[in-house]
């Protein structure tokens, strides 16, 4: 006789049928938001059957919870939202604390502050030459044109690569996003191997001429050290694959995101043109009203009930950053841009607890340098083409053709 499944059973704990949540697939660069809403209102713990089926968490408290508590959830069985064809596993990312933090503890020197003030210069000189083209031609693709060029270039940097490799990894990234979005699993899983050997080629030749591991992220993995032994081969792999592509994809659609925020509000553009103190605090707004991602996953390691509404061991949970920061019951106004906003918890784009992003600071002076262009040259900006966007596990657009009126 076949055992008893004791687990709670998800389907009639709910009024809710979690066949019928909600449709994952939304066009648009505003109607995201709306679901969103319209989710965390009615389900904030919604299930949709989509990409293989999984859970959302749409308010601020279950995400940030989730993020901060690795002993309940894990990375290690699905990260992301849809799950792709995994090759491997890539830390810190896929590993729990405390397996994960030799990884960063290797990793942290690099984003260290002396190395910050040399990346402002570096990131500056970088964001102003590919900018140079919008003012010279009154317009571009702000994707394309601009911000697919800027992370790959501070990679390049980061990892020091020749211009050739560095645009090799950039293209493969392109190629790797572009397939997880088309759910082509076959090209995921040849793109992914690419930059695995990419990653593999980076690593013979660090062993072969090591460089400053103060300075050079596979130098200073190579040279890690855990309870007195190196960190295993395949997962020095792992970590540097992971590096490749973490930094590129967040940037260049944000990016894109607030271009189509200074199109629809010319009046904040004049306002930082005014008065550039205020750009720290527009681009934590930026980051808090776009958070480029919707689609980081956990797991629960056992069954978990939320929010009346039993969860399952291994199930996919998707947090939703994106509509964290927009939860009405943290933020108020929560659909506005808003500089007085210092008495709000912080938002949460960069994630929180033991994997919080560790290229933050690296981040935020890209973005920076953008706003301070973008404030100090353009006056206004028309959106003159089709705006195609990203899907899960991203937020924002690929592509924005812009014409500038530009400051006088
Ligand atoms: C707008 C830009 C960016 C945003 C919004 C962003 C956001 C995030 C978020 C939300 C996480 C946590 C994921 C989770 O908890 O599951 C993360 C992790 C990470 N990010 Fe970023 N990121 C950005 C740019 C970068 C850059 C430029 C780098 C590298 C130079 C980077 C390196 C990393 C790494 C290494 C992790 C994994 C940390 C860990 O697992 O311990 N990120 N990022």
């Amino acid at each position: 006789m076949k055992p008893e499944d004791t687990r709670p059973q998800p389907r009639n704990t709910h009024r809710f049928s979690r066949d019928h949540d909600f449709t994952a697939t939304v066009d648009g660069f505003d109607e995201i938001h709306e679901l969103f809403h319209d989710l965390r209102r009615r389900c904030p713990v919604a299930h949709s059957n989509d990409m293989g089926g999984f859970w959302l968490y749409t308010r601020y408290e279950d995400v940030a919870h989730a993020i901060s508590t690795p002993k309940v959830y894990t990375t290690r069985v699905q990260n992301i939202v849809p799950k792709v064809a995994s090759t491997g596993r890539r830390p810190p990312l896929h590993l729990d604390p405390p397996e994960h933090t030799p990884y960063r503890r290797a990793l942290a020197p690099l984003f260290r502050k002396e190395l910050l003030d040399e990346w402002q210069v570096k990131i500056r000189d970088i964001a102003a030459r590919l900018f140079q083209p919008f003012i010279d031609d009154k317009g571009g693709d702000m994707c394309r044109g601009y911000s697919y060029g800027l992370p790959a270039e501070v990679l390049a940097e980061f990892f020091g690569l020749s211009d050739q490799d560095a645009r090799k990894v950039r293209d493969q990234g392109q190629e790797f996003t572009i397939a997880i979005e088309e759910m082509d699993l076959e090209k995921i899983q040849a793109t992914s191997l690419v930059l695995y050997e990419a990653a593999g080629r980076l690593i013979l030749d660090r062993k072969e001429t090591p460089r400053d591991p103060r300075r050079d992220p596979v130098s200073a993995m190579l040279a890690a050290r855990h309870n007195d032994a190196p960190l295993p081969d395949d997962l020095i792999l792992g970590t540097v694959r992971q590096l490749l592509l973490v930094g590129i994809i967040a940037p260049t659609t944000f990016i894109g995101s607030i271009t189509i925020h200074f199109s629809r509000h010319p009046e904040h553009l004049a306002l930082l043109r005014d008065d550039p103190a205020k750009i720290p605090a527009a681009v934590e707004e930026l980051l808090r009203l776009y958070s480029p991602y919707r689609g980081f996953a956990r797991t629960p390691v056992e069954d978990i009930v939320v929010n009346g509404r039993h969860i399952c061991q291994d199930e996919p949970i998707a947090l939703s950053f994106c509509a964290a920061n927009r939860d009405p019951s943290v933020f108020r106004d929560p659909d506005t841009f808003r500089l007085d906003r210092s008495d709000e918890p912080d938002h949460i784009a960069f994630g929180r607890g033991p994997h919080m992003c560790m290229g933050r600071d690296i981040a935020m002076i890209m973005i920076t340098a953008t706003v301070e262009l973008m404030a100090r040259h353009v006056k206004e900006i028309e959106i003159v083409g089709p705006v195609p966007m990203t899907t899960w596990p991203e937020y924002g657009p690929l592509s924005v053709p812009v014409r500038l009126a530009l400051v006088d």
